[in-house]
């Protein structure tokens, strides 16, 4: 099958490659993003790769379905960057990953809280300039600590289960509970409000959604312990930025490890080295010595592109073959 893949990135190339032995399709990839004014450059190819940075809107995918392209494969779970309803009108099949790695995801989450409780961070730049004190870099004991789960799906449960081995208290907040988590770690599942005020770190799993939209805002906030420390793996949208500096500039929050940002869409991901920051709630954040932010690169992991690619060409041969699309996305009515 020919395939064209918009905003590959060379740490794709060699998952897919090496995968695509298994598979024998004609893969061609592209670094510039997708969009109408891309759409061109898929003519003559049948299935599109489509990362999360594409912008699959109307305009585009009435354009791709002009080229001849009869299937979107998203290399992502995420699929709010396609305009699903234009897709089935337009009768593209539109498929995706739907998980590829928790660990990835769950262990990096590890790594924030890590990094912000004993200030790796700091202490990098410190000993590079040849400062080896220790003034300023005091943690703490992660054992005993009551730390709290929101959503305690593939990405939470496998957090919780790291977490049991430190020896920390886990509690969470999911509508549907885990029963292997209660029996098999002792979580103990409590409401939103409590896993709020009781935890001494908060890490967020929950699909954003209009319902989970800002979770965590100025009233959450303020309802947790002085002193918390906040990590978003999740996505941006869970929590309200102006809140999140306000509770941050009044010492209330003790420190926030972000992953995702509300306004990360054309900034992440990209090389902005040479530009002025023109986001002003970004460059804020950035101010904080108590903020770890990264470029979402939770799911970065060796074995999470190789099962992104994988799963990618295999949606790719099912289509081919006419076999059922496990990994449909449907529009919901
Ligand atoms: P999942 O679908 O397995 O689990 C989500 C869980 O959240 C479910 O158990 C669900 O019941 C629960 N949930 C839904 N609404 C809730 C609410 N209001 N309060 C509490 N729990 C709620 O999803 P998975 O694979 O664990 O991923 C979680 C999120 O992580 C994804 O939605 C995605 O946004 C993010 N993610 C981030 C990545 C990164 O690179 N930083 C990579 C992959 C996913």
């Amino acid at each position: 099958m020919k395939l064209i893949l918009f905003s590959g990135h060379h740490f794709e190339r060699d998952p897919f490659i090496e995968s695509n032995k298994a598979y024998g399709h004609d893969l061609q990839f592209l670094d510039v993003s997708l969009n109408k004014d891309t759409a061109k450059l898929a003519e003559g190819h049948d299935c599109v790769a489509a990362f999360t940075t594409d912008k699959l809107d109307a305009e585009c995918l009435a354009l791709l379905a002009g080229y001849g392209v009869k299937l979107i494969a998203l290399r992502s779970a995420g699929f709010n960057h396609v305009d699903l309803e234009a897709a089935h009108r337009l009768k593209l099949q539109v498929v995706r990953v739907p998980q590829y790695s928790p660990y990835s995801v769950a262990e990096y989450a590890v790594g924030l809280m890590l990094t912000l409780n004993r200030k790796l961070h700091k202490s990098y730049n410190r000993v590079k300039e040849l400062n080896f004190s220790l003034e300023g870099l005091v943690g703490f004991d992660m054992h005993g600590k009551t730390v709290g789960v929101i959503g305690t799906g593939r990405i939470g449960s496998v957090l919780a289960e790291i977490l049991s081995g430190f020896g920390c208290k886990v509690i969470a907040y999911d509508p549907v509970p885990s029963t292997d988590l209660v029996k098999r770690l002792k979580v103990s599942y409590v409401p939103q409000a409590e896993v709020f005020k009781s935890s001494d770190i908060i890490s967020l799993h929950v699909p954003l959604s209009p319902k989970t939209r800002h979770l965590i805002d100025e009233g959450a906030l303020l309802s947790m312990k002085k002193g918390v420390m906040l990590i978003n793996t999740g996505r941006g949208g869970l929590i309200d930025a102006h809140a999140l500096i306000e509770a941050l500039k009044s010492g209330h929050l003790g420190s926030a490890g972000l992953d995702v940002y509300e306004e990360e869409e054309g900034v992440f991901f990209e090389d902005h080295s040479l530009d002025l920051i023109q986001d002003d709630i970004l460059a804020r954040l950035l101010t904080f010595p108590n903020v770890f932010l990264s470029s979402h690169q939770g799911f970065l992991t060796k074995e999470a592109l190789h099962n992104i690619a994988k799963t990618t060409l295999e949606n790719a041969s099912d289509f081919e073959k006419g076999r059922p699309l496990q990994n449909l996305v449907v529009p919901l009515v």
